[in-house]
């Protein structure tokens, strides 16, 4: 019954005072400011720390913020510190700046590099040939070399020691903004060469609004692009597709674009703005997040059965099977888990996604992977949420491990799920029965938890906290039975705080959009379906659609909603569509249907709004990061680092920063490796939010405020 789908990345605000971080309103306000990109001078009477570019007194023999020696030749010959082969063993260089390489792989010192800057690329010269750091992680060595002052000729040591940030950084100082620098390529045109022949140019803007999103099926990795399955995948989807399909990839549509006075105003038709068809429920699209093991794909089947989706029968296949292979206590975890692997391991590794009724909310619940490896998967998939259960695992130790800033995914899925512009979060404090049902456990976990989130912009009233069991069947879809947790907790039960969700807004007077999940094709039928959620708009049989970024046209042929098949489907809901008239191999995940005369952008030089994240890497111009956006995931540089933002004015506080630490907030450049699709965050929030991953982790979240190519 569930479907596995992948989805792709997104974030709105985030976390404490960074609520209001992507107010559409800072960002319109903002438009026009772009900022300097200059160096500033250095104040007289001041000397620019090399690593931080703190500007210290000119008393201060060594940077008053991350003790990095101004002359460290003294030091050396201080006689206190020794120096091997003329080096010196205290390198001279902070914590903060030893920090910045300390956790690269490859560290190796090398000889007699120097670097000159060329085109906002470093350039290293060895003999006579120039070569292109690429991975701006680089080494410290070389790092050092690069971003020393002229005059200073002091060698340095690597092998360092990694960095606590214990004290404030001058750029701790900043962080925070508002800032938007937007001004160029609004209203850009797309002309698309007809079928015809004949060109005809349409603008690329157009306001929308975040939704939320969901199709049923299975989500693919974040890292694959398409998936061809068998025809049999096709049948429930397809079955009435003609085999006419007309294929012109030879004369794939010429697609570009260029400035445009004026976006055309958008008229949506009626049937478009009609209400739910009679009898059917708001959908919210849940998403099921916390740390591995905590119980989230035990609660998903557990929920699902309990309400009636998995029958009894059913329940006692997954029941028998999980047995036989030694698992039986991950029954209830095989009705998501679908795959072998999954099963094996005992572990989700894509998002699940399934459908049960409540009182008020047609629910679609996105169970997502804990495990650390499969965050891309997580991002992909639980960027539709319009609310989130956050699963806690009560059992000593267990939620520790899940809030440790290293190995656990609690923190990071909770800034996460914020960042996507979920502002809803049920915290499901579960195995309770392996805590006896501790009053003083849950408050325990309430207490901690309840402070990082609200650091992440949760409020409290839209925090509903509730101790349960999963496997005890206790507050889940009536209130507990056990005298040990009925005796204190007197709040409402699973079932019933999702009833309490507040349905979320759905934006359907905008011109269509819907973000491309998965691609399903069948060659020897030549048919091809999409899924995804419909993040604007409406859609129909028989309507006219631009697939992007191919810009080929295509007709809707059919669509599914929960499996079965329906008329029409509008914002926030989850479809799976049948498309004519288009070549499959013009049709991509990652890509975007949208209205032919709306389409995205699509673009590979990007200005981007971010706050580093806790324990963040260091982020310097030419980092090389994973740049995850709706179910797209491409490779990305940091070209440029704009400026520093003061989180509470929202100003500029230093231009071009040598580099970003954690908790920052910064206007930045990235180039991707290839173009995505993509909107201003001002225009369609769910395809302008951004994530930036590297080493296996999240570092950065961010909005699109220009597009600059
Ligand atoms: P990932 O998807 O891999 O992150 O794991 P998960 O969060 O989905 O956890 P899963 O549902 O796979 O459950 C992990 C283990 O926790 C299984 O052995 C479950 O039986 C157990 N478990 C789940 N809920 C409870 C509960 O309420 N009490 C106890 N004691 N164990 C539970
Ligand atoms: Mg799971």
């Amino acid at each position: 019954m569930p479907r596995k789908v992948n989805y792709g990345v997104d974030y709105d605000e985030v976390y404490g005072d960074y609520e209001d971080y992507f107010d559409d309103s800072d960002i319109e306000s903002d438009a026009g400011e772009v900022p300097e990109v200059e160096q500033d001078l250095i104040k007289p009477g001041t000397w620019r720390c090399s690593i931080c570019t703190y500007d210290n007194d000119e008393s201060m023999p060594f940077c008053d913020i991350c003790e990095v020696f101004r002359e460290p030749s003294s030091i050396c010959n201080n006689g206190n510190n020794r120096t091997v082969h003329n080096m010196c063993e205290e390198s001279g260089a902070s914590i903060m700046a030893k920090s910045l390489f300390a956790s690269l792989p490859h560290q190796k010192q090398n000889m007699a590099i120097t670097f000159q800057r060329q085109n906002d690329d470093f350039m290293r010269k060895e003999t006579n040939n120039f070569c292109r750091i690429e991975n701006t992680q680089g080494e410290f060595y070389d790092f050092h070399n690069a971003f020393k002052p002229p005059n200073c000729s002091y060698p340095v040591i690597i092998g360092l020691p990694p960095f606590k940030f214990d004290c404030p950084s001058p750029d701790d100082l900043v962080s925070r903004g508002k800032q938007s620098s937007k001004a160029v390529s609004k209203g850009a045109l797309v002309s698309i060469t007809e079928k015809n022949g004949s060109v005809r140019t349409v603008p690329i803007t157009g306001r929308q609004e975040y939704s939320s999103p969901l199709a049923s099926g299975r989500q693919l990795p974040a890292n694959e692009t398409t998936r061809t399955s068998s025809e049999d995948n096709l049948h429930s989807l397809t079955n009435s597709l003609s085999m006419n399909l007309e294929v012109n990839s030879e004369r794939s549509r010429n697609v570009t674009t260029r400035r445009a006075a004026s976006p055309a105003q958008y008229k949506p038709e009626a049937w478009m703005l009609s209400d739910n068809e009679e009898g059917s429920k708001n959908q919210l699209n849940l998403a099921i997040v916390g740390h591995v093991d905590s119980g989230k794909s035990t609660l998903s089947g557990k929920l699902l059965h309990l309400v009636g989706r998995i029958s009894q029968k059913e329940m006692h296949k997954y029941e028998k099977e999980a047995k036989l292979k030694g698992k039986g206590s991950f029954a209830y975890a095989w009705v998501l888990d679908e795959s072998a692997e999954e099963r094996e391991r005992g572990i989700t590794m894509t998002v699940a996604v399934a459908y049960f009724d409540s009182k008020k909310y047609h629910v679609v619940v996105l169970d997502s992977p804990g495990h650390k490896d499969f965050v891309p998967n997580m991002i992909s998939g639980a960027t539709q949420a319009d609310a989130a259960i956050l699963v806690i695992d009560a059992s000593t130790g267990a939620f520790e491990a899940g809030m440790d800033s290293n190995g656990g995914q609690t923190k990071e899925h909770a800034q996460l799920i914020r960042s996507f512009g979920v502002d809803q979060i049920i915290v499901a404090v579960n195995k309770m029965d392996a805590v006896e049902y501790s009053k003083e456990r849950f408050e325990l976990i309430k207490q901690q938890l309840g402070m990082f989130l609200r650091s992440c912009g949760f409020k409290d009233s839209s925090m509903l906290w509730i101790p349960l069991s999963t496997i005890e069947n206790q507050n889940l879809v009536a209130a507990a039975s056990d005298g040990r947790l009925s005796s204190w907790y007197r709040g409402p039960y699973l079932l019933d705080a999702i009833d309490s969700l507040h349905p979320p807004v759905r934006d359907v007077s905008k011109p269509l959009l819907l973000p491309i999940c998965d691609v399903i094709k069948s060659h020897s039928l030549g048919q091809v379906a999409v899924s995804g959620k419909l993040e604007a708009g409406a859609l129909r049989s028989g309507l006219k659609v631009l697939v992007m970024p191919s810009g080929e046209l295509a007709t809707v042929r059919s669509l599914e909603r929960d499996s079965q098949s329906c008329t029409a489907a509008r914002a926030g809901d989850n479809v799976a569509v049948s498309l004519q008239g288009i070549d499959g191999g013009n049709v991509m995940a990652g890509g975007v249907l949208c209205h032919p005369d709306f389409p995205v952008a699509v673009a590979t030089h990007l200005e981007l709004k971010v706050l580093t994240l806790e324990a963040a890497m260091p982020i310097l111009i030419g980092s090389q990061v994973e740049f995850h956006v709706h179910h797209a995931k491409k490779a990305a540089r940091v070209v440029r680092i704009l400026s520093l933002l003061d989180q509470k004015t929202g100003k500029v506080t230093k231009r071009a920063p040598r580099c970003l630490t954690a908790k920052q907030s910064a206007v930045i450049e990235v180039v991707l490796g290839e173009a995505v699709c993509i909107r201003e965050f001002s225009d369609c929030r769910a395809l302008g939010r951004v994530f930036l991953r590297a080493s296996g982790r999240t570092i950065a979240v961010g909005i699109v405020t220009r597009i600059i190519e």
